[in-house]
């Protein structure tokens, strides 16, 4: 059988990686690794504990640091790991730091890569996800796409066709599965939601990190929550900022740690609308046929405005698009099959693992 290695290290990572593990089960050797970027129990064991994710083989504990040190941290425990082991194949998801620090360490060990989610362009080289999106696709020989514009952006950048492989997403194979557990009522008792509510997610450095940024973001929840209440799940990542520009709790705003997967999905699931900079939130809210409002200048997941509920936002925009979203008849929910990003029907995990089995079978 195959040795194939599987790198895992933030929040994102456990609901792509779930399904390709579990459709490679008894196929092939795998091994799972946890880089440890995300080390919070919020944004790491509750996601094994609620995804059928078996238990990391290894845990590199990198934790957190700048760019250089967090990638440099998890390149250096990788290479152990991939000469100790010699994987055949190492396969690396989505667009944090330790993708691409696998992809720079399998490439120079000659280890061929399979990237999940590859292809995923916001042509915004200030985001960070976009510098380890670019890097890694070309160090991949295995390219899993979610979306038909991922195809167009590798072939201009000169990736071989044979290399892609539209499989759809396996993010949404993990959402779909959990589906029955997504409980709005609970989420709304839990929550203390009498009536209809909104959820925001906020995390990005552009909008968490500068200062008259923040203040204008933090002013607008406020107003959106003259609205209706409004929930807030604050990652540790700009939780001071955001408090520092006056973002308070009250009758209206409700601040609540980072959520368990279920729990938030419910509370997903429940809302009018979503609001976020999250990238895998617009995936899920287009699926759960929830409105989202992105608050960004631009996506690497332009299939959610066209074949889902999102739409791009800038921080004046947000409120006259909430009141047209709030005054508009609701999509149905979840979003139907037919309405949905083409190959986001659940079975992505399955095409991936044929994939990356016959591509090994001929090697
Ligand atoms: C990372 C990913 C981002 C993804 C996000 C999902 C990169 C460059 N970014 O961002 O693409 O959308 O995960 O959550 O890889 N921290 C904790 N506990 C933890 C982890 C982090 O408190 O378990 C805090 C630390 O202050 C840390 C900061 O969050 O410095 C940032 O963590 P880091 O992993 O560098 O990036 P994220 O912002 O979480």
């Amino acid at each position: 059988m195959s040795r194939i290695v599987h790198i895992t290290g933030a929040r994102p990572n456990f609901p792509k990686a779930a399904p390709v593990l579990a459709a490679l089960h008894g196929r092939a050797e795998q091994v799972l690794v946890h880089t440890g970027q995300h080390y919070d129990d919020r944004l790491s064991r509750v996601f094994f504990d609620e995804l059928d994710l078996p238990e990391p083989d290894l845990n590199l504990g990198v934790g957190s640091g700048s760019h250089a040190e967090q990638t440099a941290a998890v390149m250096i425990g990788l290479e152990k790991v991939f000469t100790e082991r010699r994987p055949d194949l190492v396969v690396v998801y989505g667009d944090i730091n330790s993708t691409l620090a696998a992809a720079l360490v399998a490439a120079k060990l000659l280890i061929p890569v399979a990237h999940v989610e590859a292809g995923l362009r916001s042509f915004d080289l200030s985001m960070p996800e976009e510098v380890n999106r670019r890097v890694t696709d070309q160090l991949s020989d295995l390219l899993l796409v979610t979306s038909a514009d991922a195809v167009g952006h590798l072939a201009r950048e000169g990736v071989p066709a044979d290399r892609i492989h539209f499989v759809g997403n396996p993010m949404i194979d993990t959402l779909l599965k959990h589906l029955d557990r997504f409980d709005e009522e609970a989420a709304r008792s839990t929550h203390g939601l009498e009536s209809d509510y909104l959820v925001a997610t906020l995390h990005r450095p552009a909008n968490v990190d500068d200062p008259a940024a923040v203040q204008q973001l933090v002013a607008t929840l406020h107003k959106a929550a003259e609205r209706m209440p409004i929930v807030i799940p604050l990652h540790p990542r700009g939780r001071a900022g955001l408090e520092k520009a006056g973002l308070h709790a009250s009758s209206g705003v409700k601040l609540v740690d980072p959520l368990p997967y279920t729990a938030f999905l419910g509370l997903v699931r429940g809302a009018a609308a979503v609001l976020t900079d999250s990238g895998g939130v617009q995936e899920e809210a287009s699926v759960l046929g929830v409105p989202c409002l992105t608050m960004r200048p631009n996506t690497e997941r332009p299939v959610t405005i066209t074949h889902g509920t999102n739409r791009l936002v800038g921080l004046d925009g947000v409120l006259p698009a909430l009141d047209e979203v709030l005054a508009a008849s609701r999509p149905e929910r979840p979003a139907p099959l037919h309405q949905r990003p083409p190959l986001w029907d659940g079975a992505a995990g399955p095409r991936i693992a044929d994939v990356v089995l016959n591509w090994l079978a001929a090697r």
